[in-house]
């Protein structure tokens, strides 16, 4: 068997939470029954953000929000496609937490979004994009506020998209702009 390289990665800038909700629908349209996407970034980032505009292309029921309080929301499709799962792996300790859920659909079924689920589900599969957000990198705005940004300043957000795993080896991921 040999080894399978270095899967597809992009990064850029996201000028505004529309970029980043596009980004979103953008990565759906790849996405199939199964996949899992890990989302990394710290608070206020724009995890959330992606998934609405994920969960606004798939077309699935319900308001994408924060989910606060609650481990995982299934958002059904309203015409075909799979469900939506919406994690916050923050809240969850463990895998077995999500399983142990009895979500009302199957995972494999599903296109599984986890927020801060970097080091909990990678285990889940060994297929898996990555999206990593972060705040306060993104040109002059984003140096001069550095870490201690307000979270209602606007500025623009550094993302990459990898992939991970046979099923993303050759998938081509959508261009991002290297400038806000
Ligand atoms: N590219 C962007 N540029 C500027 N602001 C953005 C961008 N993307 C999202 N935002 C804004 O950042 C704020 C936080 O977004 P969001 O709730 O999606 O973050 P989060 O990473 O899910 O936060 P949490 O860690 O609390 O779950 C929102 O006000 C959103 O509109
Ligand atoms: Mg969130």
């Amino acid at each position: 068997m040999s080894a399978a390289g270095p899967g597809p990665e992009v990064s850029g800038v996201l000028p505004d939470p529309a970029a980043t909700r596009a980004l979103g629908g953008a990565l759906a349209a790849l996405l199939e029954p199964g996949d899992l996407v890990v989302l990394t970034g710290p608070l206020g980032a724009g995890k959330t953000t992606l998934v609405q505009g994920m969960g606004e292309a798939m077309g699935v029921r319900g308001q994408v929000a924060s989910p606060t309080f609650i481990i995982a929301r299934v958002h059904p499709p309203l015409a075909g496609g799979p469900p939506l799962v919406h994690v916050d792996a923050y809240r969850l300790g463990s895998l077995d937490e999500l399983e142990a859920l009895d979500l009302d659909t199957s995972l494999e079924d599903s296109v599984t979004v986890v927020e801060w689920g970097e080091g909990l589900v990678e285990v889940l599969s060994a297929d898996r994009l990555e999206v990593t957000l972060d705040r306060g990198h993104g040109g002059a705005a984003g140096e001069a506020l550095g870490a201690s940004v307000d979270e209602d300043v606007a500025v623009p957000r550094r993302v990459t998209v990898r992939g991970v795993g046979p099923r993303w080896a050759g998938v081509v991921l959508p261009g991002l702009a290297a400038q806000p």
